[in-house]
């Protein structure tokens, strides 16, 4: 694994985890972890559970020890890392956003298509799609029970960085992390909504908006939290990114993705409208799936609330008996759990790094849809 902080963290808990909990045809086994500064990663391997710790993520690549490479860097090193993992034979999981540009994707995609040749395989850490709940709503949708989908709708709203004086770290600079919200959140909302209406976005029409142009540097930073220092930089990503989406199925939608929105700390929700019925989650939650089922007769209609802790679940069965809930890191383990079972099978495991650049033209196509088509309103 290469990075060990916020993302590092949970990774680590599903690698220790995921053996334990569901039975597969191949053990993980956590044999180095790579950060720059030699002290700080050995003690970082100690706690999260790594046998080594070492500073470069090439000498990973080199070991014939090393089957699998896990990315949890900051987009700026996914490109590099991903393909000269893969072109060394090594299976890849990369977090998202799958790289800061869509030229990078299209790179990692290449590399990966060669690698596939070989039996050498690759995915995405877009981790909602294993949340239980989710994955049942795609399950739904898939089985037709939603009909023909209309409406789309998906925000995912956290408030980390309202305060003006949060210091500038690296998600808030465009060369290390790509894009602000859109990127960072806004890439989860496209990726769940697409998985689970089976569409994807064909078109777009963006708006983003940066609130604080000027932020103290960090001292030290690690995951969402830093201490500031004295001297200021410019923030060069958006702080909150809109926008309207066509999907191929018919479907259209709206999005909106932002770290200004007081009171929400990590405020995922989506909602879908179907002929049929609807269907709506939200991250704070996570157990919890509404149905609206208009096939009912209308005397029984109305929003239910669908508690995804049965063994029937997707997931669930390895957990606990049923209602005794799951949280935010069991589906990094599920990451896991299909990650290892994809590759000792020989399958692909999803989602691929193709389904991962379709998210960054997603992106791509927002930032320069900004503003063009933007009609004022006379005075
Ligand atoms: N799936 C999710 O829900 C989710 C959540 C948060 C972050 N992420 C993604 O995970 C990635 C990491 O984010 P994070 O929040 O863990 O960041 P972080 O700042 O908490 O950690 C980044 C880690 O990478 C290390 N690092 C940076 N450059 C490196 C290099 N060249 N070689 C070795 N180590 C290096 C840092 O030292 C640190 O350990 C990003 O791509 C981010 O978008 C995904």
């Amino acid at each position: 694994m290469v990075g060990y902080a916020f993302m590092g963290a949970a990774h680590s808990q599903a690698w220790r985890t995921v053996n334990r909990v569901f039975d597969l045809p191949a053990r993980a086994s956590m044999v180095a972890v790579c950060g720059r500064d030699g002290a700080k990663v050995a003690e970082a391997a100690r706690r999260l559970g790594w046998a080594e710790a070492v500073t470069d993520w090439r000498e990973l690549i080199a070991r014939d020890d090393i089957d699998v490479i896990d990315v949890c860097t900051p987009g700026d090193s996914h490109a590099e890392i991903a393909i000269a993992a893969l072109e060394a034979g090594k299976h890849v999981l990369c977090e998202k956003p799958l790289a800061n540009t869509v030229d990078e994707a299209r790179a990692m995609v290449e590399a990966a298509v060669k690698a596939r040749t070989l039996g050498v395989r690759s995915a995405c850490g877009f981790n909602y799609r294993r949340v239980p709940a989710v994955t049942l709503m795609h399950d739904l949708i898939a089985a037709g029970r939603l009909g023909a989908i209309r409406h789309v709708r998906a925000v995912y709203l956290q408030d980390w960085i309202v305060d003006p004086s949060f210091p500038l770290v690296w998600r808030l600079q465009q060369e290390r992390a790509g894009s602000g919200a859109l990127g960072d959140i806004g890439a989860h909302i496209i990726d769940l909504t697409q998985f689970v209406t089976g569409q994807r976005i064909t078109g777009v029409a963006g708006l983003t908006e940066t609130f604080i142009k000027e932020r103290p540097l960090p001292e030290s930073s690690t995951g969402l939290s830093a201490s500031a220092g004295v001297a200021t930089g410019e923030v060069t990503v958006d702080d909150a990114a809109l926008f309207i989406a066509r999907l191929d199925g018919g479907a259209v939608a709206t999005y909106e993705a932002t770290r200004f929105a007081t009171g929400r700390k990590n405020g995922l929700r989506v909602e879908i409208n179907g002929e049929y019925g609807s269907l709506a989650f939200d991250l704070e939650r996570l157990n919890e799936l509404e149905y609206y089922d208009a096939t009912r007769p209308a005397a029984e209609q109305g929003w239910s609330r669908i508690l995804v802790t049965e063994g029937e679940h997707p997931y669930f069965g390895a957990w606990w008996p049923p209602g005794h809930i799951i949280g935010y890191e069991h589906s990094f383990t599920h990451e896991m759990r299909d990650f290892i079972e994809a590759v000792a099978t020989g399958a692909d495991p999803t989602p691929s790094f193709e389904d991962a650049l379709q998210v960054q033209l997603v992106l791509d196509a927002v930032q320069k849809s900004d503003s063009s088509s933007w009609v004022s309103v006379a005075a």
